[in-house]
């Protein structure tokens, strides 16, 4: 199925890029980023623009989520990437200071928490990887880290909500001896993809974990960050000479049939993450950390960008990218543009990439109805329509904002901690008590419900196998 999705996108792609070579009058260039002013209007219009694939403000419409997920027939969206966009508009807001849409994303982030405010909700088990609540997790923790303004004191706060997602992804029904340790992607055990064990999920984790850490100086999170990045190194997701990041390994084979395939947002989450360890850790540990986020950051520099334009290899050169990849070049630049914060030693060699980066992403925003829609591809400098992608473009609006609204990270405050000006109240409960899916102990079964469970197993089984054919890059 993900086999013959690419294909036919390929082929398409070819045909489409090799026509719009022959339009005549190609679009003049929209955007300007060359000043602070410029940068904040070209990140105003973009985000405004991002904002109208958005329907979750809209009356009958579901918060938090953009159309979808497609295994339910309901758009191109999965739950996660709802979750990922959230966290683009707490970074433009901190970035440019425009509070236009933190209504929308405050009533996104808390109607998406679930019941056990954790970020499982019923409605996504079937796509609910650890790395799918990582996502939203991680859109909760920046928004302790910006101060972005706190929900209601009846509401489950921000630091909170970051806490429950990492404390039920350290409660030990989500570890096993597989592989030597490590999460598996998928938290039902129903789902396909419950026997990989990847990267992302892992990095997710990690990640909020020296970032937890750090914001609450407890190092139960630095322990926990700790032995989750030694074990992507010991079981060889991370390559020990050339520090490329793969996609990870089934545990049918402890973890040894390594998927190669390099996305940029796993390399980069993990260098995100080193840097906060790097921040926070002192003397040897933190030149350990010293290392391993220098090794990643040239890492990425090195395999994503391509004449200092970002280019999401595995699948951008044929057309290949779902829509999920098609946001991958967004984190990349956000989590970069933290990097050069907490570790200014790589400050130089970062923000002159992302630089060129921006201008090429915005050079090929000239796509219609508006003259300055935008594309997946920076580095051709013309605009492709995102048909050919199989999407209707949320990934490649979100992507083009990132990027250029992570240009003003030099102008914003680094990510605040309890100590340096934090707002956010934590809880040191939050999660601890949740069931997840696996754990459904309600009343006795019934008849009824056993056939409505069946139904439910299918329907799992049906729309896991959906989300392995977006996801999956295994094979
Ligand atoms: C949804 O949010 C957008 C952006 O803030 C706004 O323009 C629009 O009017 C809102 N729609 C509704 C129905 O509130
Ligand atoms: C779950 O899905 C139902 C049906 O689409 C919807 O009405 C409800 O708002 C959703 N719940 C959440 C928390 O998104
Ligand atoms: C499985 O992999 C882990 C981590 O690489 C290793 O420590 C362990 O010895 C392996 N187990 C077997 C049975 O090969
Ligand atoms: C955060 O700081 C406040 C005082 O500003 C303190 O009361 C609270 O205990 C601190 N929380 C943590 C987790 O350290
Ligand atoms: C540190 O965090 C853990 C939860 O991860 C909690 O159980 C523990 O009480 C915290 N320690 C302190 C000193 O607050
Ligand atoms: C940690 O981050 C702060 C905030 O950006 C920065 O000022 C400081 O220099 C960083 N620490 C180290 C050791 O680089």
């Amino acid at each position: 199925m993900a086999v013959s999705r690419s294909l036919g996108g390929r082929v398409l792609a070819s045909a489409l890029i090799a026509g719009s070579c022959l339009l005549s009058g190609a679009q003049a260039q929209y955007y300007k980023i060359d000043t602070v002013e410029e940068i904040k209007n070209a990140a105003s219009t973009l985000a405004y623009d991002l904002m109208t694939f958005y329907e979750g403000n809209q009356t009958g419409k579901i918060p938090g989520i953009l159309p979808g997920p497609p295994d339910d027939g309901l758009g191109d969206y999965y739950w996660w990437e709802g979750g990922a966009m959230m966290g683009t508009y707490i970074d433009y807001w901190h970035l440019t200071g425009d509070p236009s849409y933190n209504h929308v994303i405050e009533q996104g982030m808390l109607h998406q928490t679930g019941p056990n405010f954790d970020y499982m909700p019923p409605n996504h088990t079937a796509s609910l990887g650890n790395d799918d609540q990582g996502f939203w997790g991680m859109s909760a923790m920046l928004a302790a880290e910006n101060k972005f303004p706190n929900p209601p004191d009846d509401q489950p706060q921000w630091l909170a909500l970051a806490q429950a997602v990492f404390h039920t992804q350290a409660s030990p029904e989500r570890h096993d001896d597989t592989c030597g340790g490590g999460l598996r992607w998928q938290i039902p055990l129903a789902n396909t993809g419950y026997d990989y064990k990847n990267t992302i999920a892992n990095a997710c984790f990690f990640n909020l974990g020296a970032r937890l850490a750090r914001y609450t100086k407890n190092d139960t999170y630095l322990n926990w960050a700790d032995k989750t990045f030694q074990w992507l190194w010991d079981v060889g997701y991370i390559n020990h000479e050339t520090w490329d990041v793969y996609d990870g390994g089934h545990v049918g084979h402890n973890c040894t049939d390594v998927n190669k395939a390099q996305f940029s947002y796993n390399a980069a989450l993990l260098a995100h993450g080193s840097a906060f360890m790097y921040n926070y850790t002192t003397g040897s540990t933190r030149a350990k950390w010293e290392v391993r986020t220098d090794k990643l950051v040239d890492g990425i520099l090195r395999f994503f960008f391509k004449d200092g334009v970002a280019f999401e290899v595995p699948c951008e050169g044929h057309g290949g990218c779902t829509a999920d990849m098609l946001t991958f070049k967004g984190y990349t630049a956000r989590w970069l543009s933290v990097v050069t914060q907490l570790a200014p030693f790589t400050k130089e060699k970062i923000l002159k990439t992302l630089r060129t980066s921006a201008e090429a992403a915005v050079k090929q925003c000239t796509g219609p109805p508006t003259g300055r829609r935008c594309g997946f591809y920076w580095s051709k400098g013309e605009f492709v329509d995102p048909v050919v992608d199989h999407t209707t473009g949320a990934g490649e609006a979100m992507s083009v904002l990132a990027a250029v609204s992570s240009l003003l990270i030099e102008y914003a405050d680094p990510p605040a901690t309890n100590e340096t000006g934090g707002i956010s109240r934590g809880d040191y409960e939050a999660g601890v008590n949740s069931k997840g899916p696996n754990f459904e102990d309600h009343k006795p079964i019934t008849g009824a419900d056993r056939a409505g469970a069946a139904i439910l197993t299918i329907m799992v089984l049906v729309g896991g196998i959906g989300t392995w054919g977006w996801m999956s890059f295994a094979d």
